[in-house]
């Protein structure tokens, strides 16, 4: 039987964990990944982007990757440096890529990728959402020709970068708004889902024994790994492996559909996804179907056959 490819863009901040994601897409062979595009979040663009090319050098992906926003639409850009250190890569120095640099703006690659696949492409973003709002509203009627948007963000609960807000949400809310609000159909993988998708220890260790790009995952998250565990939780999170599983492996997760707002005005709640998951009033339209749980024992059982495969 010929196996489905599903036609892929990803965008993402580069730090630790889209560093996981990046890895874990290339061993998806139902995934067909058409471009990569990089925006500032984690850590400066000048380092998501080189760290995005270096990446994909190491897990073998000859996939062209474009530079895109340095910085959010209207806010000061903020980093997470403290999480993934001052490089992204958690102090892992890595073999530069020598694949061609792109010039072509993140935004106009997609769109022409878009217009390529004819509704069929499926975009991932793991990072603030910035890209996509540039890429929105240069081309309105993107949105339109997206198959669906599956998104590393938000939270219908208490947040992380803020008691509210979840990071790549508060990176750039005004961002997220133009996403929830695009029409698209679209799956929103937040803290409700990725604080629960975490590898143990052990489980990281594992993989670490397994080669090269088993060392690059466990060295990278070492950081990220002992900033959870110092705020209570026993492993790493890799928050944006889920929208690339959730696309792949939908029966590893629960959620529901839901209407899903985010604050663009608030101080203490500014870039909060608010949701009408919990509350007796509903939102008008159910625009995300929010990811809530998923199967942990599953999810890092098929990241180690994924990230340790020959
Ligand atoms: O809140 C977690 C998110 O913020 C992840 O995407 C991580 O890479 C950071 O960008
Ligand atoms: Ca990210």
């Amino acid at each position: 039987m010929i196996e489905k490819k599903y036609p892929v863009w990803l965008d993402v901040d580069t730090g630790v964990d889209d560093a996981a994601a990046l890895l874990v897409a290339s061993r998806l062979t139902q995934l067909d990944i058409r471009g990569i595009s990089a925006v500032a979040g984690n850590v400066e663009l000048e380092h998501t982007f080189a760290n995005t090319r270096n990446v994909c050098a190491l897990a073998g992906l000859h996939v062209p990757v474009y530079r895109g926003a340095d910085k959010p639409l209207l806010r000061p850009l903020c980093t997470a440096a403290h999480v993934h250190g001052f490089d992204g890569l958690g102090g892992v120095v890595l073999p530069e890529s020598d694949a061609l640099v792109e010039t072509l703006p993140a935004w106009d690659a997609l769109y022409a990728e878009a217009v390529r696949q004819r509704g069929e492409l499926q975009l991932i973003a793991t990072g603030p959402l910035t890209n996509l709002a540039i890429a929105f509203s240069k081309y309105p009627d993107l949105p339109g020709l997206l198959k669906r948007i599956l998104i590393m963000g938000g939270s219908s609960k208490e947040g992380n970068d803020t008691p509210a807000a979840e990071f790549n949400i508060y990176v750039d809310p005004h961002a997220a708004q133009a996403v929830f609000k695009c029409g698209a159909p679209l799956v929103m993988c937040g803290l409700d889902v990725t604080m629960q998708a975490m590898l143990l220890p052990d489980e990281i260790e594992a993989i670490g024994r397994s080669g090269r790009i088993g060392r690059f995952f466990r060295d990278s998250t070492k950081k990220a790994l002992a900033f959870h565990q110092a705020n209570g939780t026993p492993g790493m999170c890799l928050h944006d492996v889920c929208p690339v599983l959730y696309l792949t492996h939908p029966h590893l997760f629960q959620g529901q559909e839901a209407g899903v707002y985010v604050e663009t005005q608030g101080t203490v709640t500014l870039g909060k996804t608010v949701t009408d998951l919990w509350s007796d009033f509903q939102f008008p339209a159910k625009n995300a179907f929010v990811v809530l749980d998923v199967d942990r024992s599953a999810f890092a059982s098929l990241i180690r056959d994924l990230l340790t495969a020959g």
